[in-house]
């Protein structure tokens, strides 16, 4: 099977390294996008070459941005070539025409690493469905702010160095916002609720909280309370909406996901005869999540079906009560919700709905508050 791999970098890298030890997959070329990384005969700044190229069966994406990404992968669609990516922020924001597109031309989109790095979560997905619907899932979808909210809280490390130390070691996206602001959650809920509920979110409509602003007295004050701080993507299929959320969950010690350190990924589904099942393994890194790409490569090549998503759009309500602990320059804003003062910046909330504590924070544009939810 050959193979056009587009985009060298982390992943892409890892990507090669593994095909290369295959005795079945080829990478016959490698797009890039500087002259210095022309470092292998096999490399070209021309995609032509690749989307052109009818000896090409499977077109590799590893570029990660929205665009040029989703046009050469349309073009690769269109010429009949199935497509492999591992970037969930072109995919979350393009998937309906990509399906479609795919459907029309009858070859497939895989995207195992997506979601999850190297943990075969979108194929437990799937056969889970062959039994199951799943009702709702929970999970760290984040290798970089884990590691960086692991090392905080076990080592007493200070945000920045951490950061740049995940950015080192090929955790962070090249823009490492998307990480520390949750927006690359973001997109990995959407994606699992597109193969899990078969049903998108809209993406602006789930509430998106990060670690940018989280401080060590943060972490001190869940761990005085028998607790931890993980950011938690999660969702729940309500039938005719989604209750959807990214934020920081303070959760207490005995949770599952509060023991997963490092850069691990641990992402629980529940469904009716299965119950709750959790998946973990390494979530961001090279090889991990290259061999989730290349495990879809391998599907193709064995002619494993892939489901052609039709999902249709669904609006997000989070209207479940819970309490919040919220830290803020002016607490004042928050008088109305604030049941319990820890300090002149931080208090917990009454029980209120998270539809309601976005909306507030929202109106007081209160932008470098650092917000977690608390586990019951
Ligand atoms: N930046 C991502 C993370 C890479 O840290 O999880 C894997 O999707």
């Amino acid at each position: 099977m050959k193979i056009g791999l587009l985009g060298h970098g982390v992943v892409g890298k890892g990507v090669s390294r593994i095909c290369d030890a295959s005795e079945i997959l080829q990478i016959k070329r490698i797009l890039v996008k500087d002259d210095w990384e022309l470092t292998d005969p096999r490399c070209t700044q021309n995609v032509q070459e690749i989307l052109d190229d009818p000896e090409i069966d499977v077109v590799v994406e590893c570029m990660g941005g929205i665009e040029p990404a989703r046009s050469f992968l349309m073009k690769a669609l269109q010429n009949g070539k199935h497509i492999v990516t591992s970037n969930k922020k072109m995919l979350a924001n393009c998937s309906k025409e990509l399906f479609a597109e795919a459907k029309k031309n009858n070859v497939s989109i895989h995207y195992e690493a997506t979601c999850g790095g190297g943990i075969p979560w979108m194929a437990s997905l799937e056969r889970i469905l062959r039994i199951d619907p799943i009702d709702s899932f929970r999970g760290i979808f984040n290798g970089t702010t884990n590691y960086i909210l692991s090392r905080m809280d076990e080592e007493s490390l200070e945000f920045e160095p951490l950061l740049k130390e995940a950015q080192k070691l090929g955790y962070a996206e090249q823009n490492p916002s998307d990480d520390i602001d949750g927006m690359d959650v973001r997109y990995k809920v959407a994606l699992s609720c597109m193969k899990a509920f078969k049903v998108m979110p809209v993406l602006e409509e789930i509430p998106t909280y990060g670690i940018r602003y989280i401080q060590k007295k943060d972490l001190d004050y869940a761990k005085s309370q028998g607790m931890t701080c993980k950011l938690v993507g999660r969702a729940v299929n309500d039938g005719k909406c989604i209750q959807a959320s990214v934020m920081p969950v303070f959760l207490k010690k005995e949770d599952v996901l509060a023991n997963v350190s490092m850069n691990f990924n641990a992402i629980e589904s529940d469904s009716p005869t299965l119950g709750k099942a959790v998946f973990t393994g390494q979530g961001a890194g090279s090889l991990p999540t290259a061999h989730a790409v290349v495990q879809d490569i391998y599907d193709i090549a064995y002619n494993e079906a892939m489901d052609t998503v039709d999902a249709a759009i669904a609006p997000v309500v989070n209207n479940k009560e819970k309490t919040f602990y919220l830290r803020t320059v002016n607490l004042s804003l928050y008088e109305a919700v604030c049941k319990e003062k820890i300090d002149e910046n931080t208090c917990l909330t009454k029980k209120i709905t998270l539809d309601e504590l976005h909306a507030l924070i929202g109106k007081n544009e209160d932008k470098d508050l650092f917000v977690a939810e608390v586990q019951e």
